[in-house]
């Protein structure tokens, strides 16, 4: 009896061995070791023996069973691993062909436009950062001093998430939560530039989209004055746009910033005599600024008689718009490559 088990044991061992697939493994598994395969009829036989012999045949049995249900495993493994390898081979590309038809892609000019800000700025001695997209109404509105029911909130046509507490999270209506963000996470002095996708309720038309780009400034230090910001940015100014356009701040309003200005620059089509892009004022506004408010140091548990600062902040897809002089801002963001491949 046990030769018989045996000799089972080396044919059920080697169709274990030969299975050409996993489905295959799989029948061969139910053959072998199933509720009717011949090792189950074995075991049926070992009520009839004599007690000695049922110890011995129950012994072999049992290790005959546990050798070939490894044997089983190992095999899965090698057919599992025979089979990725095949598909990865099937499902590869032939990139050499793409290129081959010389269509090849290149940088958004989103992306193009915020590289070269932030060379500008890195040239000053920024650094960059980035922040979440999606933000807690703290960042977007509490911390940056606009308590709840804060008229200034209308300002910015806010999109909710429907998730957690009730418009307790939207999509940043602007990149200055992210100056909060910054604060958190390092200790002055602070000299960072921070880009990003905005979003606003606006339906899109020649000159808004609902989600846009801004790029955000923040510098921290000891004795920071309203000096250090229009010097800053008028700096920025002839770096970026060249040294005939200048720029000039305007008194204005957020609820960040104390005080707050508009930060101008001469047009860069007619350099200040007038055209029809700056509707004959020689200037075109390009974003906000302002010292830090007391309220958000607070807020990050900085002490406002220690640190003082600035904040500004602008949107890019104009920039984009007047450099190549493109009419119609939607036409950045449809993705049709014949527009697209022109810049
Ligand atoms: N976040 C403001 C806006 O989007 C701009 C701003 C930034 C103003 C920083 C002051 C300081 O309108």
């Amino acid at each position: 009896m046990i030769e018989g088990i045996a000799r089972l044991a080396s044919e059920a061992a080697d169709r274990i061995s030969g299975s050409a697939s996993l489905d295959d493994l799989r029948h061969v598994e139910g053959e072998q070791l199933g509720k009717r395969s011949p090792l189950s009829e074995y075991k049926k036989l070992l009520a009839g023996l004599e007690p000695e012999q049922r110890k011995a045949v129950g012994l072999a049995l049992n290790e005959v069973r546990a050798s070939l249900e490894l044997l089983v495993v190992t095999r899965r493994d090698e057919l599992e691993s025979a089979e990725l390898v095949e598909r990865f081979g099937s499902e590869r590309l032939d990139l050499t062909e793409v290129e081959s038809q010389g269509r090849r892609g290149h940088l958004h000019l989103v992306t193009q436009t915020h590289d070269r800000l932030e060379d500008v700025f890195v040239g000053m001695g920024f650094t960059v950062a980035e922040g979440p997209e999606a933000e807690t109404d703290w960042y977007n509105f509490e911390a940056l001093n606009f308590p709840a029911g804060h008229p200034a909130r209308t300002m910015y046509d806010t999109l909710y998430l429907n998730v957690g507490e009730p418009e307790g999270t939207v999509l940043r209506t602007h990149t200055s939560p992210v100056q909060i963000h910054v604060m958190q996470e390092q200790e002055p002095p602070i000299y960072s530039i921070m880009p990003g996708r905005v979003y606003r309720r606006d339906t899109a038309d020649a000159s808004h989209m609902p989600v846009f780009h801004q790029i955000e400034g923040l510098v921290i230090d000891k004795g920071i004055t309203f000096g250090d910001l229009a010097g800053t940015l008028e700096a920025f100014t002839t770096a970026y746009f060249g040294g005939s356009i200048h720029s000039r701040l305007r008194p204005s309003y957020f609820p960040f910033t104390e005080p707050s200005a508009e930060y101008d620059i001469n047009c860069i089509f007619c350099e200040g005599s007038g055209c029809r892009t700056c509707a004959q004022t020689g200037w075109l506004e390009l974003g906000g600024c302002g010292m830090v408010h007391p309220n958000v140091f607070r807020a990050v548990g900085y002490d406002p008689e220690q640190w003082s600062g600035f904040a500004f902040g602008f949107g890019t897809d104009r920039l984009s718009l007047m450099r190549y002089g493109i009419d119609d801002i939607r036409d950045m963001f449809t993705n049709d490559v014949r527009f697209l491949e022109q810049f």
